[in-house]
């Protein structure tokens, strides 16, 4: 599929994508409120394994499509060859936004999938707090930065490369 339906000249997975994170965000804040006010230990894993499964498939689906169909961002960002949309400056901003987006959209499945790992296998079943509880908050507390990190940088990717630069 070649257009969005975010209404700009992007891609149906691309868009996909970032309603993905952006809605992520929420969810996340959300399953924290719940640990840390409620103390629901069970909802709190649950939701992040669903955040987690939704995570995979979305950032699966969207490689494939980018990498696979189109043949990489540069022809979503340019669909025709003959008149490019983005060229010289312009383009070279869009691709150091890409790269610092990448930074952390790289880093956090992998710091994610530690988390959720190290969790399932130390935390009792039931999940309660553990002698994992220390180095657990902090994998915890750093997939959260991460994560709202690869949420702001893709929104300001999807933003220069096809908002700021609509016709
Ligand atoms: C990547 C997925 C996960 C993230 C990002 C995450 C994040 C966090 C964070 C940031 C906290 C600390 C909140 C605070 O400061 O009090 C926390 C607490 C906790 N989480 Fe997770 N969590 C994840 C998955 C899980 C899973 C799968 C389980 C259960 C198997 C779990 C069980 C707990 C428990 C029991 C606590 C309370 C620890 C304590 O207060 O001693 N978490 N989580």
């Amino acid at each position: 599929m070649n257009n969005g339906f975010l209404g700009f000249d992007a891609s149906f997975m691309l868009d996909f994508v970032v309603s993905a994170l952006v809605l992520i965000v929420p969810v996340m804040l959300y399953s924290l409120y719940v640990v840390k006010v409620q103390k629901n230990f069970v909802l709190h894993r649950n939701l992040q394994v669903v955040l987690g499964a939704i995570l995979l498939v979305a950032v699966t689906a969207f490689e494939v499509d980018t990498q696979w169909v189109h043949g990489g961002w540069e022809n979503i960002v340019n669909k025709s060859p003959e008149a490019p949309r983005l060229s010289g400056e312009a383009f070279s901003h869009v691709q150091k936004v890409l790269w610092f987006h990448l930074i952390f959209a790289v880093s956090t499945p992998l710091l994610w999938g530690a988390t959720l790992f190290h969790a399932l296998r130390k935390f009792p079943n039931p999940p309660l707090p553990s002698t994992h509880s220390k180095l657990h908050k902090r994998l915890g507390w750093l997939s959260t930065i991460d994560l709202v990190m690869t949420s702001t940088t893709g929104l300001w990717f999807y933003y220069a490369a096809f908002i700021a630069t609509a016709v």
